[in-house]
């Protein structure tokens, strides 16, 4: 007689009651490859972003349960208006829906939710949306950034142009870093990017000048807790040495 062995299901940090210790508070995720996940299914690319985004709540519940304190999440770049623009219409609207669940939900959530990126591109009852949605929810503990229309680059030149404007004559490093979208987070210790490429595709340049890189071929439709252990289980594995030995 033949039978399969019962493969014993994996447990999550979560179902075990673990936390992470004080080596990771701010985890950051590159969300890629959603359009390839949609592709393989032979749907349209906007399939994909939809997975996506509750892909994107279920970890963001993980992460708070886990005991992050910060997460920040790719969502939409400067570079990604060059997409079609039915695409993009998708995004925006699943970006919409997703700020309508937020008013709903913040109450019992325990997630301050912040928007980075240059927010002054989106329509004017979006952009007091988001910055009530952050203001109503400054007190909560767990610190969401959720970055759209965000680059990198136009971050950097965005804080520059402030001290210009404040009078500053000469810059410090600090200045540039309290300019920042990401204002007073902890820059993030682990950079978690899916969909298989090496890249940073202009993602929190100065921020993670000393964060830990890891890089998956899942795609993000299909990212899962466990997968969100094994990125940590190999940031436990490492050793930051900052420039030092
Ligand atoms: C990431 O998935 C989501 C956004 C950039 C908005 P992609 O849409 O880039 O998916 P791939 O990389 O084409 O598969
Ligand atoms: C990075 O993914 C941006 C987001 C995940 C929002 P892209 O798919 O835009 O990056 P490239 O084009 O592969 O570099
Ligand atoms: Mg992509």
């Amino acid at each position: 007689m033949f039978w399969k062995k019962k493969q014993k299901k994996r447990q999550t940090m979560a179902d075990r009651g673990e936390r992470v210790d004080e080596r990771l508070k701010h985890i950051a995720f590159i969300m890629d490859g959603n359009g390839r996940w949609a592709r393989r299914r032979g749907m349209p690319r906007e399939f994909g972003h939809s997975h996506g985004a509750a892909t994107f709540k279920k970890i963001g519940r993980y992460c708070e349960k886990i005991g992050l304190q910060y997460m920040t999440v790719y969502a939409f770049s400067t570079e990604n208006w060059k997409r079609p623009q039915k695409e993009v219409d998708t995004i925006m609207k699943i970006f919409d829906d997703y700020i309508e669940e937020c008013f709903l939900e913040m109450e019992e959530d325990n997630v301050h939710f912040r928007f980075i990126g240059n927010l002054a591109i989106f329509p004017d009852d979006l952009q007091e949306k988001m910055a009530k949605i952050d203001r109503e929810t400054a007190h909560k503990p767990f610190i969401l950034n959720i970055a759209v229309n965000y680059g990198g680059r136009e971050e950097i030149t965005n804080a520059c142009n402030e001290l210009i404007r404040e009078g500053k004559q000469v810059i410090t490093e600090a200045d540039i870093s309290s300019h920042l979208y990401t204002l007073d987070c902890p820059p993030p210790d682990l950079i978690v990017r899916t969909g298989g490429e090496f890249r940073s595709s202009n993602f929190l340049l100065w921020q993670s000048a000393y964060s830990e890189y890891y890089f998956t071929d899942i795609l993000w439709p299909d990212f899962s807790p466990l997968d969100v252990d094994d990125a940590i289980a190999a940031f436990y594995g490492r050793k930051r040495r900052y420039g030092g030995v």
